[in-house]
């Protein structure tokens, strides 16, 4: 006969923090939300640390360049995904790698023989004022000068004008060597009332341009994620059948770190490519899972996983526990692992974050995750609200939404990630195809999510997550504490129909 476990496995919504002491410290501004996002052995730094305790959800509707790019400026991550082609996510990956915060890869270029013509149609396609004058046209071409608006009057000179003669030429601009900080080349625009600053190698080729505004925009984002050449950090999904083809590609791109995407990590699959990524690429941090329980857990730990991933069946499209009858109620697997997590620190040394995968309904979800000892949560279906997800918004009968589809959908048909063995076609659907509500930007709504808990975390007298994982105290509420909880016995204006 089967084990059968003694206790009920329960869900986030199960449980309530009981608030502790606050000081007249603890106000939400003094909090502070960084956490690991890779190992690290007691005592040292994880290789890469994030500023908010969020990642995005390995999913075709969810995690594309522009969302990577946002969320990072947010301070989190994202895991762009690997239900496509190599080729396309490792241009996925470079895209974001491009983009440096400030810095920007010149998109509008031109040789000195185009014409204004030419200046017309480029500006027409690109919506952008500032044309780079390069000795072959392209982005990292020598500098010959710059065209911006005020070099032209498109209705006095004839279409046919060559650039050459009315650019600003390279001696009339100002320009900086690469390798100097934004704060500098802020300066010297100010200094010198220049709108943009070519920056240029030493040999005289166009790196990037910093542009005033762009500047401005850069104080905005506090929290912003970024590697040590000042780009933004980004991950990518891999799977277990073609890593060896797909982890150099995105290594090439410029991918900071990887995670394997299964529902089920507790296999030989993933611990074999966790060895083959470690052996080829020794510095390049891997997550793997899912995984519910300690036994999965330390399964991964041991074959080297920078970080595991802890959810099967939770997730808002995933019909994985009704398909397959696998699974366990998201808190008590976050706790479960957790707990192990924390007695493998004290037998090797070694802090292998946690994060709780799928199933985040409520803002206040992710404080009860962290308070239960995740580091950082992953959450497909509340990033793929937002403008920056790859999916449709569409409109029905007067309200937007925006598609969102599970990786185990038809639609998705990622067959790597749930077809274990065999060949590779979908047998059995564990996803749902959907609509979520359209929900605008990701900054205002991360920051009102993460406004919600970091007060919650100042009622329970926490200042770090660390903090909140020693110190807070959880309680299981009954069916009728839930009723309670919301409001009850009044009847709500939305629903009277006054006259
Ligand atoms: P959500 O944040 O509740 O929408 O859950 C997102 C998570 O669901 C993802 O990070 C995956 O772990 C999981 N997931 C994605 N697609 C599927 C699927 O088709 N079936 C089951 N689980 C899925």
């Amino acid at each position: 006969m089967a084990k059968i476990l003694k206790d009920e496995a329960h869900t986030f919504n199960e449980y309530l923090l009981i608030p502790d002491y606050s000081g007249a410290e603890h106000i939400p501004n003094k909090v502070s939300l960084k956490t690991p996002l890779t190992k690290f052995k007691k005592g040292s730094k994880p290789r890469i640390q994030m500023n908010i305790p969020m990642v995005s959800a390995i999913m075709q509707s969810v995690s594309g360049d522009k969302l990577a790019v946002a969320l990072a400026k947010e301070g989190g991550v994202t895991f762009i995904f690997g239900a496509q082609s190599i080729e396309n996510e490792a241009k996925m990956v470079k895209n974001v790698k491009a983009q440096k915060a400030g810095f920007v890869i010149s998109d509008s270029n031109l040789k000195e023989t185009a014409t204004l013509a030419d200046v017309i149609a480029l500006k027409q396609r690109t919506n952008h004022e500032t044309i780079a004058i390069t000795s072959d046209g392209t982005n990292h071409g020598k500098l010959l000068g710059l065209v911006t608006s005020k070099d032209y009057r498109p209705n006095r000179l004839p279409l046919t004008t060559k650039v050459k003669s009315f650019m600003t030429p390279l001696k009339n601009l100002v320009v900086a060597r690469d390798g100097i900080s934004l704060e500098r080349a802020n300066d010297i625009i100010w200094e010198n009332k220049v709108n943009q600053l070519p920056i240029l190698d030493k040999n005289g080729n166009l790196k990037y341009l910093v542009f005033r505004k762009d500047y401005d925009e850069h104080e905005l984002y506090p929290n912003e994620l970024l590697d040590e050449k000042k780009r933004y950090i980004v991950g990518a999904g891999i799977n277990t059948r073609d890593y060896q083809e797909r982890v150099p590609a995105l290594v090439k791109a410029g991918v900071d770190v990887v995670c394997l995407d299964s529902s089920d990590g507790f296999t030989q699959w993933q611990a074999d490519a966790i060895k083959w990524i470690k052996k080829h690429y020794p510095t390049l941090p891997v997550g793997a899972g899912n995984v519910v329980d300690g036994k999965g857990f330390r399964f991964l730990a041991k074959a080297g996983a920078d970080f595991i991933k802890v959810g099967i069946g939770g997730g808002s499209i995933c019909i994985t526990r009704e398909t397959k009858g696998i699974g366990r109620g998201q808190a008590t697997a976050v706790i479960d692992v957790c707990t192990e997590r924390d007695k493998y620190l004290k037998e090797t040394g070694h802090y292998v974050p946690v994060c709780s995968d799928g199933g985040i309904v409520l803002d206040h979800h992710i404080t009860l995750a962290l308070a239960m000892g995740a580091d950082f949560v992953m959450l497909g279906r509340y990033f793929a609200r937002f403008d920056e997800s790859p999916s449709n918004k569409v409109n029905i009968n007067g309200t937007f939404y925006k598609e969102y589809w599970g990786e185990g959908s038809a639609r998705a048909r990622n067959w790597q990630r749930y077809d274990l063995g065999g060949d590779a076609k979908l047998k059995f659907e564990e996803g749902v195809d959907s609509y979520v509500p359209y929900a605008g930007c990701l900054s205002d709504n991360v920051r009102l999510t993460l406004e919600k808990v970091k007060s919650t975390m100042c009622n329970c007298g926490a200042l770090s997550i660390k903090d909140l994982q020693k110190n807070a105290t959880l309680t299981l509420a009954s069916s009728t504490s839930i009723i309670e909880g919301g409001a009850h016995d009044v009847v709500l204006k939305d629903k009277v129909n006054v006259k």
